[in-house]
């Protein structure tokens, strides 16, 4: 099973609940949602009250990435604004393990993100408490650059311990990417291992020339290139 999750760092700010509304009418899964601080990444976006204002716009799982430093002060204002999945940089929070604690006490699920050049040793201890690991393709802070190749080996890595995981405990932890993903690679990952799909640029700059925004055909074309990989 594969799951596209459009990125709404690339959506029309100016009509956020109608680009949620047509994104997951277009078939997306997950709406990925970019937090940034201009702290712990060189840019700032939206916040808790972005998240409230759109959660009646939608069922589909709201999946916040926290780019932001520090972590915990923020968790629960996410989980009462309707997030569903939280995740964070381990390098932004002093306590991994009492961060995702805290994600899961608030009723979501939790997850780590590894920057292209964080190592993934950071999963070693703390597998039981994570419900999902994402990696990023680019370094983070804006939408539109280009995937960076190493990812893939690093995929390849998340998987095997990912696998290695449930054999032994019985327990699926997904693995996601983000970071230029676009129809022409994405075959590519889901084969290196990924299961979960972030794409901003490449959903929500297709379609954008047709009022209302559509987003089907984009889809459309990342699943069929998902459907060439298997499941
Ligand atoms: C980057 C963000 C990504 C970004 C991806 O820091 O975490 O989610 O929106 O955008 P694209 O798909 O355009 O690379
Ligand atoms: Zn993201």
């Amino acid at each position: 099973m594969h799951r596209i999750a459009p990125s709404l760092l690339s959506a029309d700010f100016a009509r956020l609940g109608e680009e949620v509304r047509n994104v997951v009418a277009a078939g997306a899964d997950w709406i990925h949602f970019d937090v940034m601080d201009n702290h712990y990444v060189p840019n700032l976006t939206i916040g808790p009250l972005v998240c409230e204002a759109i959660r009646p716009h939608t069922s589909a799982p709201i999946d916040v990435h926290l780019m932001v430093k520090p972590v915990d002060r923020i968790v629960p204002d996410f989980a009462k604004a309707g997030a569903n999945i939280i995740t964070f940089h381990p390098e932004a929070s002093e306590h991994v393990d009492r961060t995702l604690q805290l994600i899961r006490d608030c009723g979501c699920q939790a997850g780590l993100v590894f920057n292209p050049a964080t190592p993934l040793h950071y999963l070693d201890h703390v597998l039981d408490s994570i419900d999902i690991v994402l990696l990023m393709s680019v370094n983070p802070g804006f939408g539109g650059q280009k995937f960076i190749p190493g990812t893939l080996p690093k995929l390849r890595a998340a998987r095997e311990k990912l696998d290695a995981y449930e054999a032994a405990s019985g327990r699926r932890i997904l693995l996601q990417i983000d970071g230029g993903v676009k129809v022409d690679n994405i075959a590519q990952i889901a084969a290196a291992g990924a299961d979960t799909f972030v794409a901003g640029s490449a959903v929500f700059g297709a379609g954008r020339d047709a009022d209302p925004h559509r987003y089907d055909s984009v889809i459309a074309a990342l699943r069929a290139e998902l459907a060439k990989v298997g499941a």
